[in-house]
């Protein structure tokens, strides 16, 4: 641009003549008529040069604005008021176990919460101090999660350590303004196999989290007897950590004291600061027995030099102060949360006080869980009850309120951006692996919850869908703030917006409507008809954006974006987006791919949306169209069905002649190999015949059942018969403990896909689809049809192989697992895994 106006300026300069004085008239005509085709020349660099400016600048101000679009908030009010989970509003549930990322700790539904929670270790053990804090799988434990919980008031949960019990409960009041009060009873028990009785400390923290304060209140020697403070959140508050008893309240325990009071950059650091702050300079010395040097808190040393600088990043340090105590087994403890604006308390809330009304609340627990599920009645043993009240709980235990930003991109952002910031109550999938929030396990959680309570399902719907974008996407796992940062792998923190998630909170929806049409005039479904109306907006835009941005080749199919794009290192591209990560999908990913499942869940997602619009009196004929379209089984046939494989497929560039070889790395002769590159395991492609082509991927598994797990198939469809078959056959996808997810005569079946990564979906038994399957066994089994009959007692068989299974490992074990070997039926993956593994539950009680 620059260049071009020099030119022009200087040929404009040649045409003057410099000394002539009377130049000839020819030459003046010519000189005119240069003149003139000079202005118009200028003219049009002008002209040229605004316009180039113009869209200089308007493509600027796209780029940007495209680029803040990914992190722009939809723009409908939001379904949940700022002060929705406040004191004010919800007193009953400001509090809760919603850390469920540590053993035992609560906080309250608010950005900044002050946080209380426990730690502890076996004294005079041989191994270092084996700190438990934050729940791990490394820590070996042989069991722990909750055995009670009503997701409001109180809970009860076990935790087995090597030779001893914790009993950790909880028990809240109303009174105040601030939420109320609270008391903690750990009981401590060494099992019968134990040679002594252990030694235990337990540690007891409250920690600020950048707002308010707290003051410690040290008696006699160390003992720390309570903590005060304030918080913009909690007003005035007090905590008492009472002395150790024997079990009965009367007889007082010889324990040892120690305290820290520190401050800390964030709550990511409380483990570290109570690892770096021990010492083994303190003496047990009981009355009766040896005295003995023993390790506790002593003044915090920071694990860097300059420690005297601000933290790198400006955070505000905030206050944290332990109480540990040192007992030896059997002990009981309390600690008493009393707020300061509750002034008519009628007395403590501890010892006898707090065992009657642990008593009554587990009462009025277990005549709900009867109410809700009917166990009993259905000739569930004590055991078996007690297992499904565990895996209930552990779930409503699990549920966490988190706040912070997720960290995001897309095509227009070179870098990463902060996406805006946002609270998120959501259960979690594991509370040892997978502590926070993740799109499409939620809405199989909410299935279980919301039989329990429709309100929690209310609100983690709620909390969902208001992080929704302007696009209509929402990040499909949510790690928000710092503490849940800093248990994820960088590369896995950012969250793209083309990438989706299967949207199963419609499958929780359903359920809310299907409660709200059975009940209309129920105190539990009051909340409902109002909170689709403030969702409604938001839910448009979350189904036009499926809609939208995963559409596939032809009209009528759709196609998971976000596949792994490396083809020559996985020996099937991974596709996390679609929720079965590792399960086989075309060899070569490309736009020419269908996929049947994202099909189905739109059909479905169509299906919900129409019942929505109809039950709000808005406009519902294009999604009730579009379910037509997505139900129409001719039409699902012809983009989806394989003639060769006899089932539901998906279809792309596919070979089925790969295979994962090493690398062959060229050593020249006499030249040592350790120069060399270590040879990688490289995928090797067919070619000739076996070169990739468009075809059905014919794999045979999970995902060729969707169109009969979400009653996408009319019950006489032929096709039917098939699936029925493949799902019984036991060298496909039958077990005696479930069915697993690829058939064993796929030649994928349980092979790695790289030399790391060791196979997910492929061949394993996973409970969400589990119970898709058995629910639509019940669905099919009770519509007249030709295979009526049949699908009504495979649905016996498989719900009767699951529940045992899952129950058996459960007590051989003690946990409920992420997934169980198709081989031997044992649980495997993440543990404990109280999300979708809980569907058992509804299985056991029949409620789909
Ligand atoms: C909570 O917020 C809503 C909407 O902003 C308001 O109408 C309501 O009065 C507030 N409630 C309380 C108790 O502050
Ligand atoms: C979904 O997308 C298809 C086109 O791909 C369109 O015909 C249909 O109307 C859309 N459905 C809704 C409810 O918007
Ligand atoms: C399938 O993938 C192979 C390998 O990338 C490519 O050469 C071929 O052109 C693709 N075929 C089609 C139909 O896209």
């Amino acid at each position: 641009m620059g260049r071009q106006r020099k030119r022009i300026v200087a040929g404009d300069g040649l045409s003057h003549p410099r000394t002539d004085d009377k130049p000839p008239v020819p030459h003046r005509k010519e000189k005119k008529k240069k003149t003139d085709l000079g202005k118009v020349f200028i003219n049009i660099s002008i002209v040229l040069c605004i316009f180039s400016l113009i869209w200089f600048f308007y493509a600027l101000y796209m780029r940007s604005s495209l680029a803040k679009r990914v992190v722009t908030l939809h723009t409908s009010p939001r379904v949940l008021d700022a002060n929705s989970t406040s004191a004010e509003v919800s007193p009953e549930r400001f509090w809760g176990s919603f850390r469920p990322q540590v053993y035992f700790g609560m906080k309250t539904r608010s950005p900044t919460s002050v946080v209380t929670g426990l730690m502890w270790f076996r004294q005079f053990s041989d191994m270092d101090v084996n700190l438990r804090h934050t729940c791990e799988q490394s820590d070996r434990l042989q069991g722990y999660g909750w055995l009670m919980h009503d997701a409001v008031s109180f809970g009860v949960q076990e935790i087995r350590d090597s030779d001893f019990t914790l009993t950790t409960e909880f028990v809240k009041r109303k009174g105040g303004e601030h939420g109320g009060d609270w008391t903690w009873r750990i009981t401590a028990k060494q099992h019968s196999s134990a040679a002594h009785a252990p030694v235990i400390s337990l540690m007891f923290y409250v920690a600020t989290d950048t707002q308010g304060a707290l003051q410690a209140h040290v008696e006699e020697r160390n003992r720390l007897s309570t903590v005060t403070g304030t918080s913009e959140e909690l007003g005035h508050f007090k905590v008492t950590f009472r002395k150790p008893t024997a079990g009965d309240a009367a007889s007082a325990k010889y324990a040892g004291y120690n305290y820290l009071q520190t401050v800390t950059p964030g709550l990511e650091k409380l483990t570290d600061i109570v690892k770096n702050s021990m010492n083994r300079r303190f003496v047990f010395n009981p009355p009766s027995g040896e005295k003995r040097p023993y390790i506790a808190v002593d003044t915090y040393k920071p694990p860097h030099q300059h420690h005297q600088q601000k933290p790198a990043d400006n955070r505000k340090e905030s206050d944290f102060v332990v109480h540990q105590v040192t007992v030896q087994t059997p002990f009981q403890i309390e600690v008493l949360f009393e707020s300061g604006s509750f002034h008519d308390r009628p007395d403590q809330l501890a010892g006898s006080v707090l065992t009657e009304e642990l008593e009554k609340r587990k009462v009025a627990f277990d005549q709900k869980f009867e109410n809700t599920f009917g166990l009993q009645a259905k000739g569930f043993s004590q055991s078996q009850v007690k297992f499904s009240k565990a895996a209930l709980s552990n779930m409503l235990g699990g549920m966490g309120y988190f706040y912070g930003q997720s960290i995001v991109q897309s095509v227009y952002n070179e870098y990463p951006l902060l996406y805006p910031e946002g609270p998120l109550f959501t259960a979690v999938p594991s509370r040892s692996f997978f502590p926070r929030g993740f799109l499409w396990d939620e809405g199989f959680h909410q299935l279980l919850l919301s039989k329990w309570d429709p309100q929690v399902t209310r609100e983690a719907v709620a909390h969902w869908l208001d992080l929704i974008n302007v696009e209509g996407w929402i990040p499909r796992e949510q790690i928000l703030g710092d503490e849940a940062r800093s248990k994820v792998p960088s590369e896995f923190v950012v969250q793209r917006n083309e990438n989706a998630n299967p949207p199963t909170l419609f499958l929780a929806l359903q359920e809310l409507v299907e409660q709200l049409a059975a009940q209309p005039n129920a105190p539990s479904t009051q909340g409902t008809l109002p909170f689709l109306r403030r969702l409604y907006p938001r839910l448009q835009t979350w189904f036009e954006w499926y809609n939208t941005t995963q559409v596939g080749p032809l009209p009528n199919s759709y196609r998971w974006r976000g596949r792994d794009k490396d083809t020559n290192v996985f020996l099937n591209p991974k596709t996390l987006t679609s929720g079965l990560d590792d399960y086989p999908r075309a060899s070569h990913p490309s736009a020419d791919e269908r996929h049947v499942d994202l099909r189905c869940w739109m059909a479905q997602a169509s299906g919900i949306m129409a019942r929505v619009a109809q039950l709000l009196g808005e406009p519902h004929q294009e999604y009730e169209r579009t379910h037509q379209m997505l139900s129409d089984n001719q039409l699902l046939a012809e983009l989806h069905w394989s003639e060769q494989l006899r089932a539901f497929s998906d279809y792309g560039n596919h070979t089925h002649a790969v295979a994962l070889l090493r690398e062959k790395v060229y050593v020249p002769p006499g030249q040592p190999r350790h120069q060399f590159p270590v040879a990688r395991l490289v995928r090797s492609v067919g070619s000739g015949r076996n070169a990739p082509k468009l075809q059905f991927v014919n794999a045979l598994g999970y995902v060729s059942l969707f169109p009969f797990l979400l009653h996408i198939l009319t019950p006489d469809s032929p096709k039917l018969e098939h699936i029925l078959r493949d799902m019984r056959d036991p060298d496909r996808l039958w077990t005696p403990y479930g069915l697993r997810s690829l058939s064993r005569t796929d030649p994928i079946y349980m092979e790695r896909n790289t030399e790391h990564d060791a196979p997910y979906w492929r061949g394993a038994i996973w409970i969400n689809i589990n119970y898709l399957a058995v629910r639509a066994l019940h669905h099919y089994g009770n519509l007249e049809g030709p295979y009526q009959e049949h699908a009504a007692a495979l649905y016996q068989e498989l719900r009767t192989n699951l529940v045992n299974n899952v129950y058996r490992q459960y007590m051989d074990t003690g946990y409920v697992w992420e997934q169980y070997n198709d081989g031997t039926g044992r649980g495997q993956g993440s543990h404990p895994f109280t999300g979708w593994s809980a569907l058992t539950v509804l299985m056991m009680a029949e409620q789909y």
